[in-house]
């Protein structure tokens, strides 16, 4: 099964697909993490995409497919995968999409999680993630049991340089999903739109009942 999971900058996209790959197994393919990693090894990938990261802007199409269709060749990504922060527009859609009817398969399910901007803000000022395995938290929302330490592992907590707010400025109005990518599940019939703007669980739960 393959499954985009589509929302913008804080809207639980992360979150909710550490839940889902719990819950349904599926890989978990971020690529704002793959980023994120380049840039803490220091690639060249890395510096190349801080630099839009940073700005709140999205990384050059070019190289985002690139890296995002080299994942889904290996062999962990054969039976499906959910894809969070990819695609972002119909450009990356349609790579993806020719990428997968190669192989015979296709997008299964579109699900946009949806939440107003105010709430939004208050999410991502408030976000901490784990440095080690990437658990998400939120200082008021899902806070961890100590504070500056991970539940899962122990390991430190930070916060997002892109989380600052003129950066989060930028990224609500850049980053939300546009209708003509929405329109490309829609008319696919792949598309279900949840609504975010509620408790983590019950998220999850429309979400799952969405897979099923
Ligand atoms: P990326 O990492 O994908 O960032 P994003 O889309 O801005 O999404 P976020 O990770 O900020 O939010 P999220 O929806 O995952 O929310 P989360 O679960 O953490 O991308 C980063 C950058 O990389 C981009 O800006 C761009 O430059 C580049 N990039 C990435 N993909 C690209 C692409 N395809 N093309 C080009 N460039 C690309 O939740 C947020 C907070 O809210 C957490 O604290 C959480 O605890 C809390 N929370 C979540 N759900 C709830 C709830 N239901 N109730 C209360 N609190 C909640």
């Amino acid at each position: 099964m393959f499954v985009v999971l589509l929302g913008p900058p804080g809207a639980g996209k992360g979150t909710q697909a550490q839940r889902l790959t719990t819950s349904t197994g599926l890989l978990h393919l971020s690529t704002g993490d793959m980023f994120r990693e380049n840039v803490r090894e220091g690639t060249e990938l890395g510096t190349l995409a801080k630099s839009y990261m940073d700005r709140g802007e999205l990384v050059p199409d070019e190289v985002t497919i690139k890296m995002l269709l080299e994942r889904i060749t290996r062999p962990d990504a054969a039976e499906g995968a959910m894809f969070d922060g990819f695609p972002r527009n119909v450009v990356q859609a349609a790579a993806l999409d020719e990428a997968l009817q190669g192989r015979g398969d296709s997008i299964d399910h579109a699900l946009l999680i949806a939440v107003p901007d105010e709430e939004l803000v208050a999410r991502l000022g408030g976000r901490w993630l784990c440095r080690v395995c990437g658990a998400v938290y939120h200082e008021l929302n899902d806070p961890p049991s100590r504070p500056g330490a991970c539940d899962t592992c122990d390991g430190e907590l930070y916060q997002r340089d892109d989380d600052r707010p003129d950066v989060v400025r930028t990224r609500l109005e850049k980053m939300k999903p546009p209708a003509d990518l929405i329109d490309h599940y829609r008319d696919a019939d792949v598309l279900r739109e949840i609504d975010g703007e509620r408790d983590l669980d019950s998220v999850t739960a429309d979400l799952l009942e969405a897979l099923r």
